[in-house]
């Protein structure tokens, strides 16, 4: 049994952990990113994962992406690599030199085929730098007793919506229950979870429960949640611990969205409105 200990991340907490540009810093310091998103038909999450990311200060982008979205990919998201996969439209294998990644994010858009499966079968099993696993990533994981019992420790951090927690975790009787199967969850498998909603809460191995204070409900709109995914990426790519960068991801995400509210509203927002303000919301916290 772990203690709980209940949290809020305010505006203070998340000045005092953004860490500053170095004067003399190269795009090696700030890290080099994989995404190993996207699939027929959801090439778009792929980009909103990738333009959250970079506009989230990683040093170096590269993306896997089946044949099928290569050249969308270089054409809308021309600051990043793009690698291609055998398969014309999935997820169905780890690019070579997959080592030399400092973070690795994957999930969105990905399509839960078998091939796929696979893939996320031998990530789970082979990588050695941190992992931010969201959306179809974390279906296949959920549905393989196999899988889940290679999560790798201290490396993970896992970023689910409610369906998708509950799949991964369990079903809860209330939201008190959901979050002891959280806390339960993360200190069995060492990893981090950031359970997203109104008030996303984030919760770790050691029993540490984040509750954040920034979004609102103009978020609650496709692709914002495959933003949230680029953003975290971004921050582990930069050295935060996981912790950091979970708690960062989701105040700086939930606020680009709140700054969004006076240009475009609740009701038009868009999950690239909230890319569009992330530059604000980090200008704010510096
Ligand atoms: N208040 C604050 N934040 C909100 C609110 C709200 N009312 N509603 C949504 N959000 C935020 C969440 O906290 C989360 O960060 O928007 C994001 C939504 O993320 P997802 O639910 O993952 O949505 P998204 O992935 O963009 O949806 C597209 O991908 O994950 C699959 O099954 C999912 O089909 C869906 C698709
Ligand atoms: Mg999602």
């Amino acid at each position: 049994h772990v203690e709980t200990t209940l949290h809020c991340t305010t505006q203070q907490d998340v000045k005092h952990l953004l860490k500053p540009r170095k004067r003399f810093s190269h795009k090696g310091l700030y890290g080099h990113a994989l995404l190993l998103c996207g699939g027929y038909g959801k090439m778009g999450a792929a980009m909103l994962a990738a333009h959250a990311c970079l506009r989230s200060g990683v040093g170096l982008l590269t993306i896997q992406a089946p044949p099928v979205g290569y050249s969308v990919l270089q054409t809308a998201v021309p600051e990043a690599m793009t690698l291609v996969d055998k398969n014309r439209k999935h997820l169905s294998e780890l690019p070579q030199g997959i080592e030399k990644y400092d973070v690795i994010g994957t999930g969105p858009g990905l399509g839960t085929e078998k091939v796929t499966q696979t893939a996320i079968g031998q990530l789970l099993a082979t990588s050695t730098q941190p992992l931010v696993i969201d959306a179809d990533a974390i279906n296949i994981i959920a549905s393989s007793d196999r899988l889940k019992s290679q999560i790798p420790k201290h490396s993970v951090i896992f970023t689910p919506h409610p369906k998708e927690f509950e799949r991964l975790v369990g079903k809860a009787q209330n939201d008190y229950d959901r979050l002891e199967r959280m806390k339960e969850f993360c200190h069995k498998h060492a990893c981090y979870i950031t359970l997203k909603g109104n008030n996303t809460a984030i919760g770790t191995p050691d029993g540490n429960i984040y509750f954040n204070t920034t979004g609102n409900s103009g978020m609650a709109t496709g692709g914002t949640g495959d933003v949230l995914t680029g953003i975290i990426t971004a921050f582990v790519a930069q050295n935060y611990s996981l912790e950091e960068a979970c708690r960062l991801g989701v105040y700086v995400h939930g606020l680009a969205g709140d700054l969004a509210l006076n240009t475009v509203g609740e009701i038009s927002m868009i999950a690239s409105d909230v890319i569009d303000h992330l530059p604000k919301a980090l200008l704010s916290l510096q």
